[in-house]
């Protein structure tokens, strides 16, 4: 029974130097050690042992299973640990690696540009107001001293919603609606989009305008020039050389546009200034009597002036862009630099 137990031992032992998986070694400790295992059998069978040897017997059966029972538990652990192992090297990452970084967004350029222009303004003492896009025909050019004829109400330049209502073709009419609500002194500024039938490298059917208007007891052109020269040499830069054309607008008498020096070529003349040297910024000029008689305003006591500008115009000079519409496609390539 000794030798037949050493048997036993010898086997398992190869067995388990064999085993490869954590199965095989769990098949050995049933084979051996179950409850009809090989040496549980060996053990129930001690009968056939020699009285006066069944004390050793049973003892040497115990040790051969406690053995056999450690070294299963032990190899199983192994297993475990190498398993866990094998995982830590698949999922191993690099900590040294650079980060993904956060990304910002940015400001579209035309809102930096108008940011900028509100808060030049905000600090003269402007307000920021705000008037409709879809506009009656009223507002957008009988208050504002444009006749029925005027070329400006043309189908071709007008996008018209209905016989008297259009979308606006710029943001003077705010001027009209703030007036007809406010007793002067007046001091805004009104951002926002206008629509026009018109698209080219320089035009898109809608665009941003700036329309800022000031009135007051006493307000002559030389305050619109200060300001305006205030406003653009902030814009930009102290150096920058300003000379203020006459011109027309229905709703302005006397009335000026307003050029910068070609920040392109400065003023030798080139492609974005046709040659001229001189670049157009802004239309402006001190309200017309008749705008002020529409509002209810006297025009005995009371002057002022105003101006619009368009945003894109601005953003594409100061930051050199060429093509309007590159404002208007949301390509993250363009974006991205402003
Ligand atoms: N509304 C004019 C335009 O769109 C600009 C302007 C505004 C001119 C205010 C004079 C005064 O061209």
């Amino acid at each position: 029974m000794m030798e037949e137990l050493a048997a036993l031992r010898e086997q398992a032992e190869a067995e388990l130097r064999k085993a490869g998986t954590e199965e095989d070694l769990l098949n050995v400790r049933t084979r051996y050690l179950g409850r009809k295992g090989l040496l549980t059998g060996l053990l129930r069978n001690i009968s056939n042992v020699a009285p006066d040897e069944r004390p050793e017997f049973g003892k040497r059966c115990n040790e051969v299973k406690e053995d056999l029972s450690a070294r299963i538990d032990q190899l199983l652990a192994g297993m475990a640990a190498s398993k866990r192992n094998e995982g830590f090297l698949r999922e191993r990452i690099d900590v040294t690696l650079p980060g993904r970084g956060v990304r910002h967004g940015i400001l579209h350029p035309v809102t930096q540009v108008r940011e900028e222009i509100c808060r030049i303004f905000a600090a003269l003492g402007f307000s920021v107001v705000e008037g409709p896009e879809v506009e009656l025909d009223y507002y957008n050019f009988e208050a504002l001293n444009i006749p029925k004829d005027h070329p400006a109400r043309d189908m071709q330049d007008t996008f018209y919603i209905e016989d008297n209502i259009v979308l606006r073709t710029h943001t003077s009419p705010v001027q009209v609606r703030i007036m007809e609500k406010t007793k002067p002194p007046v001091r805004v500024l009104s951002p926002g989009r206008v629509y026009r039938r018109d698209s080219d490298i320089s035009h898109t059917p809608m665009f941003h305008q700036i329309e800022g208007l000031l009135v007051d007891r006493g307000v002559t052109f030389g305050d619109l020039k200060g300001t305006l020269t205030v406003f653009l040499k902030q814009v930009f830069g102290e150096e920058t050389a300003l000379r203020f054309r006459p011109s027309f607008f229905p709703f302005t008498e006397p009335s000026a546009e307003v050029d910068i020096r070609c920040v392109i070529c400065n003023g030798r003349g080139c492609r974005v200034c046709g040659q001229s040297g001189w670049l157009e910024i802004l239309g402006s000029g001190m309200v017309d009597p008749e705008v002020f008689k529409n509002v209810g305003y006297d025009p005995e006591e009371f002057t002022g002036f105003a101006f619009g500008l368009g945003l894109e115009r601005i953003a594409m000079l100061k930051f050199g862009i060429s093509d309007i519409r590159l404002f208007f496609e949301n390509d993250m390539r363009f974006l991205d630099q402003f």
